[in-house]
């Protein structure tokens, strides 16, 4: 298949646009903020930011590379530099991490749906506390209504991801992203002008450095890689699509930027919110869907101000999961040699049936809701699983490969095309891939075994 029939970004910008949409999504603003409040506030946040740079951002260049290199899907990416022997299945790997982690991310965002028509119907009017968590329960507990958003939302990815590479996930992108910073910047503006706004900046902006511990560098290094799409593929599949004239450090570099500047925004609008109505900003994940209602309920021009941010949230999702459904469509092209609308359906129609269990996890049935042995839900089970431990995984692997297999000179040649542009910190970078990135993925993944076990 040549690769213009497989597709291209129209654009570096449409690159960085599409990417940027993968990048930025329920990760940035409803996990982001919760995994910073859950674990100190600014000290996360300063820790998630030394990981983006020392190890996310090396790692995004030589995914983003070695799609490029070999315009192909995960799977076809790696056997183009290795053909024989197991480092295909980090491919696999991949393709599988994605449609696991779009069966319940999926999920996610048809809540978000749920409750943008909540806020625009004015369900959430008034709304205490109490009744925010019964509302909560009984709306995840519709294990019909679940199901029909998750295929609601499904049916939309499904539907831009077989439009193709520039005519529908770039186009969207076009319009979604920058959609999505105004509406950042107009719920910025108000939460930092409420009442009582420094508290929630005091919280977040000054580290507690006697709150260091373990569980914090773990959860901030992992919500650095879901946060960047990496360790799945994700921007192979990406990189693929990019033209070798573009100049690869600083389009990856402006995906950094905005993932990472939008994550701290959405801190900036939630901290504040919520410590000058005197919240809790550890309530943990129920933060966004049993707090903020009842804090758009409170403050002035909420009734706006609500169904801005969920229809924020939708869209985040939506640019998100096109691109986890992305992977797993290319690889169904260029391995299966199916059309695109053929494999974006039957790759949609998997993640669907995967995604019923994480569904049931809250409804009735004691089984999915609290595993036997394991004592979480089927959907906490999905989530360690897949976006902390196989991400971790992958990203190691990933930094491996493309140091020591395909080695970092190969990388490089790519990265500069052929030399012919500057990259200045090819030295760095080279460091990072090969040693740096790896030692500290290892130690992470060492950590987290511990913790398991101990
Ligand atoms: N980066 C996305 C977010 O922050 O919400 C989640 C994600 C998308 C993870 C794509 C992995 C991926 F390949």
């Amino acid at each position: 298949m040549t690769s213009s029939s497989r597709g291209n970004w129209g654009s570096k910008f449409g690159f960085i646009l599409a990417a940027s949409g993968s990048a930025v999504g329920l990760g940035n603003i409803w996990r982001f903020p919760y995994a910073a409040g859950e674990n100190g506030g600014a000290l996360f946040v300063l820790i998630y930011l030394v990981s983006i740079l020392l190890i996310g951002l090396p790692i995004l260049i030589a995914e983003t590379a070695l799609g490029r290199f070999s315009g192909k899907n995960p799977v076809g990416a790696i056997k183009a530099i290795k053909p024989k022997g197991p480092w295909k299945l980090l491919g696999y790997l991949g393709v599988l991490t994605g449609i696991m982690i779009l069966s319940y991310y999926a999920m996610i965002a048809g809540w978000t749906v749920g409750y943008f028509f909540k806020a625009v119907t004015g369900k959430l009017k008034n709304i205490t506390s109490a009744n925010a968590e019964n509302l909560y329960n009984s709306f995840t507990g519709d294990t019909l209504l679940q199901i029909a958003l998750l295929t609601f939302f499904l049916l939309i990815t499904i539907y831009v991801v077989s439009r193709g590479v520039s005519n529908g996930i770039e186009r969207f992108a076009k319009v979604l992203m920058p959609g999505l910073l105004i509406i950042l910047v107009i719920l910025l503006v108000r939460s930092l002008t409420l009442p009582g706004a420094e508290k929630g900046l005091e919280f977040y902006l000054k580290p507690d450095f006697t709150k260091l511990n373990i569980k914090v560098i773990i959860s901030a290094m992992g919500q650095a890689f879901f946060s960047l799409s990496l360790g799945m593929g994700c921007m192979i599949t990406y990189g693929s699509y990019l033209r070798k004239k573009e100049h690869l450090p600083s389009a990856t570099a402006w995906v950094v930027l905005f993932d990472t500047s939008i994550a701290i925004m959405a801190g900036l609008i939630i901290f504040p919110a919520l410590l000058s109505q005197g919240m809790d900003p550890a309530a943990g994940e129920g933060i966004m869907f049993n707090v903020l209602p009842v804090l758009f309920a409170k403050i002035p021009g909420g009734m706006i101000f609500g169904p801005l941010f969920f229809l924020l949230l939708c869209i985040a999702a939506l640019t998100s999961t096109v691109s986890l459904l992305e992977v797993a469509t290319s690889y169904g092209i260029d391995e299966k040699k199916w059309s695109r609308k053929k494999s974006a359906l039957i790759m949609g129609a998997v993640t669907l049936l995967v995604g019923i269990p994480s569904v049931l996890s809250y409804s009735e049935v004691a089984f999915f809701k609290k595993l036997p042995l394991l004592g979480i839900s089927f959907f906490a089970l999905m989530d360690k699983m897949w976006s902390e431990l196989s991400l971790s995984i992958g990203a190691l692997f990933l930094a491996i490969f493309v140091g020591y297999v395909w080695k970092t000179s190969n990388a490089l040649k790519e990265i500069t095309w052929e030399g012919a542009q500057k990259f200045r910190f090819a030295a760095i970078w080279s460091i990072s891939v090969m040693f740096l990135g790896p030692i500290l993925i290892i130690a992470i993944l060492g950590m987290f075994v511990y913790n398991l076990f101990f």
